[in-house]
């Protein structure tokens, strides 16, 4: 049976000064969760949304908020993030010595727990906490900007995790993010992605929900 694949547009490649407008044209296009990058200036080199940013779009629309916080110590925004009515919360291991614990909260918080890892982590940092997951994101540039070109090696690591997933039983859902095209949307699906993240492919598209088929697979 066909897997189901989920397009998430980034919002990091809208126009932040029309963002319920932009939001409306990916429902439009029958695209299936918003994906919200959120940038420190530390954890990644650039600055983007906050929880108020969530908050005043939640209203805009029902499709699943997808946060990825590319901050430092994430366990600080938790509350706001859930208060403000995102979905997954999404943190990167590489910015949280205590990750067990912060996927707790989260869950606490009413959220769904996902982890971030940038190109240069190995998958087997996730080998303890696997388990705990709703979601798992392969981050296939380095983070701070869209419209980055891919570094192919990294499909490699959804290989690996499908495989845990198959032989652990976990129940996470496998997401890529960064340089992801209608051309090479195929390849990774067929690597395992469950969830493509296009902020570039998807904002600059022509004919967007002609974008969001080829993204699904369909
Ligand atoms: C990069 C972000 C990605 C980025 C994707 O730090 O996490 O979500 O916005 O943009 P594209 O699809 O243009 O590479
Ligand atoms: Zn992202």
């Amino acid at each position: 049976m066909a897997r189901t694949v989920l397009a998430a547009p980034s919002l990091l490649s809208a126009n932040f000064g029309n963002l319920a407008e932009e939001i409306r044209s990916i429902e439009a296009a029958r695209a299936d969760w918003i994906h919200v990058d959120v940038m420190d200036g530390h954890f990644a080199p650039n600055l983007s949304f906050g929880p108020k940013t969530v908050g005043d779009l939640r209203p805009v629309t029902g499709l699943p908020m997808d946060c990825h916080l590319m901050v430092e110590n994430p366990q600080d925004f938790i509350k706001s993030f859930a208060d403000a009515g995102a979905d997954y919360f999404t943190f990167h291991v590489e910015a949280a010595v205590h990750s067990h614990r912060i996927i707790q909260s989260i869950k606490d918080a009413g959220m769904k727990p996902g982890i971030c890892i940038v190109p240069g982590t190995p998958v087997h940092f996730l080998d303890e906490i696997a388990g705990e997951l709703d979601l798992i994101l392969v981050l296939l540039v380095n983070p701070g900007f869209g419209g980055q070109r891919m570094i192919v090696p990294c499909l490699e690591k959804l290989v690996t995790l499908s495989a845990l997933r198959k032989e652990k039983g976990y129940h996470y859902l496998l997401s890529v993010d960064g340089g992801i095209t209608t051309e090479n949307a195929p390849e990774v699906i067929e690597k395992g992605a469950d969830v493509l993240v296009a902020g570039s492919a998807f904002f600059q598209a022509a004919d967007k929900a002609g974008a969001v088929k080829k993204l699904k697979g369909l």
